[in-house]
Formats: structure tokens, C-alpha cells, sequence
């Protein structure tokens, strides 16, 4: 033997290079499958029947997320219901080099949670305890299958918040949120997931068990590895118990809707806002397009010249509403709105929200195929990246939908297209929305990850010293290469290059 696979030596004719080429792959193959078998065998052994799933139906089902990701179906789904289990899935898996896939929810909007090259999916919405609140530490600690709503119920109960909320929390989980750093509509007050960890019990793919991060208010000890855990997208540990920030529940909440003739009127009405020294905690953005959408469903009569919708809200004590209320009243009409309504109850207010959150599946009917990217800039220039996106759709003959957390400077851009032909176009305006996301001193995800689908794209952004880095930083954490395996860093030829 010897050489590589491609190989091609003059004394050897091409079909005994053929037989020699399958006899390795077969050979290959039947070493992939034992190894497969023996970690299988590993993990049933410690953690019990039931653990290994192998039903087709099962392994369909945790094939794909919510993105556009080709699904691929696992060898097997792997439930765990411990972190004693998952340190023994984990070393199982790194021993006989298999890849593992964390899930949670699987909501995600990148492929995440695919398991792009095969392998095993390691299900963890078993783990779905709310293990303690604390109300008098301002704490809660959780499992990463607890599904968001029922975190937000419980702390509410006891008259604590937590304040994110990706817009999916009846179906999302914390280990996706905790993944994806997820941030949503009031991460303009009150920040992103990471914001609001303390502590995190993590597994690196070793099977290590390791506690991050610090339970306390405060602790500067050691590496912040707690915040680099937090958005690593399931490559570098599998979160196995989060203790998390709650602060006290805020008394009131108001709703405020505004429409807009353009949306050019968008980065001065946040502007007036903060000038007024108010912090909405929500301030969302729909264009034209969005706003067709979500006005049936919400039953809203708009103004006939809006060309666009802020839905805002401002929280705090009781007393404190009415003048925030009026705050935002004026900056917005100094900006320009055409109108400005306060939603009468809490009725109304839900219907609005209901609809919002169903934004991303109701943008996905408007056409047959849809790609839909989460770009951030500084929020002064938000009407500068919604006019490169007017642009981009021009240029490229591409519908062009956005709406997003423009408080944040946070946009969900959809590209919309019916014929599969004009992929190339739809391409060629996402790497032209990188690039103008780049040059506005903005970054290509705010909250949904790079996962599968950016991949590509990071050279764009980021430098080749810092991917590198981050490589480096993966191989230390999984020097195997076993965890979510595919996600982030761009592989192959279909890579974008860019960056400073
Ligand atoms: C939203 C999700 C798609 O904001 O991030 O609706
Ligand atoms: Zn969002």
C-alpha cells in the first residue's frame, strides 16, 4: 500500500487501482461501523436501556432544524436524562471517534443542530428540570431542556423575570438558547442570553465535567469560559445545568405601535428615543413587506402612506409608564411618524405579539424558496443598511423582505425567490449583504449563529489570525473533533474571502 487516495502509479493499471480503491473503502467503512457499534454498546451499557434510539422515524425527526440545512439523518438518537450520562456518551464517542450533535429544541435558524456529517444526535430534552429558583439570590437554575416558556411561567410566578426570549420561547429550549447566545426583542433593555448566565455545568468532549462561569453575583477568577461556552454553538461542551440571572419582574408593560412613510425615518426615531433617556425594552422593525404580512393577522388598520411599523415597548414601576409613553410619543412624531397608538389591553398587545413571532414562518410562505440573514450594524446606521438592501434587490433582481430588532441594529433580511435558476442571483446578494454589513462596522449574526449556512461567509468578517484562533481554541476543548462536528468554521471550496 501507500500513497494517497488519488494516487495514480504507472506499474499499476487502472483497474487493479479501482479494485484497491474499494477494497479501502470497504475496509474504511467496516471500521466506521465498529467503532459505531462499540461506542453504541459503550453508552447502552452506562446509561441504560432506552438510551440508544435507533427508529428510523425517531432518527428523521432529529435530522433537521429550522433552517433551509439539508437534513441528514443520524445513525442514532442518544437521549440523556443526567449529566453522569452525557459525560458517558461524550467519552464513549470521543474514544471510538464518533460525531455527536447536541439538540435541544431544534429550533435553530442555521443548522446547528444538524448532523451534517452523520453520527449520533444527543437528544437532551429529557433534561428539562427546574432544578431550584432562588428568589432572594436573583437566580434560577435549570437543565437545557426546560423550554423557555415554562422558565418564563415559573420566575414569573415569583415575581422574578428573565428577560430573553428569541421570539420562539412555546417551542425553543435554554441548551439552544445557551448555544446560540440567543438574544430576540428585549435584548435592546435587557441584553442577550449570556448576559444573564452565571454559572454553567458544561461537558467537553472528552466526557470532562467542569463547572464555569461563577454562581455568584460576582467572580473574576480564571478565564471567563462561561462566556465563551455561551454562543459556541455546541462545538466546544454540552451544557448540562445553567445557573441563571432573574431580576425582579418589571410592574408594568406598555405596547406602543408606530407607523412610519419610510423607512429612512428609522434611524432617527431611535435616535430621539434615547435622547429622551428612554431604553425601550423592545423597539422592532417591519417593512412594507412585513407589515402585509402581520397586518391581517393582527387585525391592525394601518395609515394608507405607512411604508413601515415599529411595535415598542417600555416596561418599568407603574408610576414610571405614562411618562415613558409619552417619551416615545414625541421622539417618534419628531421623527416623522405618521401615527403613534398605544395599545388599549393586554389582548390587543398579545395578537400583535402572536403575529410578530410568527413572522419567520409567515415571511417563508410568501414565496417557494427562502434564505433569511440576521445581520447587525451600530443602530445609527440601520437606514444605511436597509438602503443597501433596497440596492441589493435592485441590482440582483432579488425580492428583499426585512424586519428585525432594529433597536439593536438587528435585521432579519429574507431573500425571497420562486425560480430555483435564480440561486446564483440570490448568492450574489447575500455575499453583497455581508459585504455592506462588514463596511458599516457591523457583524454577519446577531442571535442566530453561524452554524451550517454562514459557515461560508466568516472570512468575510473575520480576519485569518482570528479564525485560526478559534480553531485552535476548538481543538483544545475537542481534539478530536467529534462535537458538532461542521458548524462554523468554513471547510472546502465554498468559502468567501474578504476580511481585513
Ligand atoms: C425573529 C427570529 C427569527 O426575530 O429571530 O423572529
Ligand atoms: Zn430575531
Amino acid at each position: 500500500e501507500g500513497g494517497g487516495w488519488g494516487d495514480h502509479s504507472p506499474e499499476v493499471g487502472e483497474a487493479d487501482q479501482k479494485t484497491a480503491f474499494d477494497a479501502r473503502r470497504v475496509r474504511a467503512n467496516a471500521l466506521r461501523l465498529m467503532s459505531l457499534d462499540a461506542a453504541l454498546l459503550a453508552i447502552d451499557r452506562r446509561c441504560g436501556s432506552g438510551a440508544v434510539i435507533t427508529d428510523l422515524d425517531v432518527r428523521e425527526t432529529h435530522a433537521h432544524d429550522e433552517s433551509e440545512t439539508t437534513p441528514v439523518v443520524p445513525e442514532a438518537v442518544i437521549r440523556a436524562t443526567r449529566t453522569e450520562d452525557v459525560s458517558a456518551i461524550l467519552a464513549a464517542c470521543h474514544e471510538h471517534r464518533i460525531a455527536i450533535t447536541p439538540r435541544s429544541g431544534g429550533t435553530g435558524r442555521v443548522g446547528g443542530a444538524v448532523p451534517v456529517p452523520g453520527g449520533l444526535v444527543l437528544a437532551l430534552e429529557g433534561m428539562d428540570r427546574i432544578v431550584a429558583i432562588e428568589p432572594d439570590d436573583l437566580r434560577v437554575i435549570v437543565e437545557p431542556g426546560v423550554v423557555l416558556r415554562d422558565l418564563h411561567t415559573s420566575v414569573e410566578a415569583e415575581g422574578l423575570f428573565y428577560a430573553p426570549d428569541p421570539n420562539s420561547l412555546e417551542s425553543c429550549r435554554l441548551g439552544g438558547n445557551l448555544a446560540c447566545n440567543a438574544g430576540g426583542p428585549r435584548a435592546f433593555k435587557y441584553g442577550v442570553t449570556r448576559n444573564w448566565v452565571l454559572g454553567l455545568e458544561a461537558v467537553t468532549a472528552d466526557g470532562t465535567v467542569l463547572e464555569v462561569g461563577k454562581p455568584t453575583a460576582k467572580g473574576v477568577t480564571g478565564y471567563d469560559l462561561a462566556g465563551l461556552v455561551v454562543g459556541s454553538e455546541g462545538t466546544l461542551a454540552v451544557v448540562t445545568r445553567a445557573t441563571l440571572r432573574l431580576v425582579p419582574k418589571p410592574e408594568e408593560v406598555a405596547t406602543l405601535l408606530v407607523f412610519l412613510p419610510s423607512q429612512a425615518a428609522l434611524g432617527d426615531a431611535i435616535t430621539a428615543c434615547l435622547r429622551r433617556r428612554v431604553v425601550p425594552r423592545c423597539l422592532e422593525f417591519l417593512d412594507a413587506l412585513a407589515l402585509d404580512i402581520l397586518r391581517p393577522k393582527a387585525g391592525l388598520s394601518v395609515p394608507n402612506d405607512a411604508r413601515a411599523m415599529l411595535l415598542i415597548e417600555v416596561d418599568g414601576d407603574a408610576d414610571e409608564i405614562p411618562r415613558q409613553v409619552e417619551r416615545v410619543g414625541e421622539a417618534m412624531l419628531s421623527a416623522g411618524a405618521l401615527d403613534v397608538l398605544l395599545a388599549r389591553s393586554e389582548h390587543e398587545s398579545a395578537s400583535l405579539w402572536a403575529a410578530r413571532r410568527d413572522m419567520s414562518h409567515a415571511m417563508r410562505r410568501q414565496a417557494r424558496h427562502k434564505l433569511s440573514e440576521d445581520v447587525v450594524v451600530p443602530r445609527t446606521r440601520i437606514g444605511a443598511l436597509l438602503d443597501r438592501c433596497r440596492a441589493l434587490s435592485d441590482e440582483h433582481g432579488v425580492r428583499v423582505a426585512t424586519y428585525g430588532h432594529a433597536g439593536d441594529g438587528n435585521l432579519h433580511v429574507n431573500l425571497l425567490w420562486d425560480d430555483p435558476d435564480d440561486r446564483p442571483k440570490v448568492e450574489a446578494a447575500i455575499v453583497g449583504l455581508m459585504r455592506a454589513t462588514v463596511q458599516l462596522g457591523g457583524t454577519l449574526s446577531g442571535e442566530h449563529g453561524v452554524g451550517v449556512l454562514k459557515a461560508p461567509y466568516l472570512a468575510l468578517e473575520q480576519s485569518p489570525a482570528l479564525i485560526d484562533l478559534q480553531e485552535r481554541i476548538k481543538g483544545v476543548f475537542d481534539p478530536r473533533g467529534i462535537l458538532n462536528p461542521g458548524k462554523i468554521f468554513p471547510a472546502g471550496a465554498k468559502r468567501f474571502h474578504g476580511a481585513c
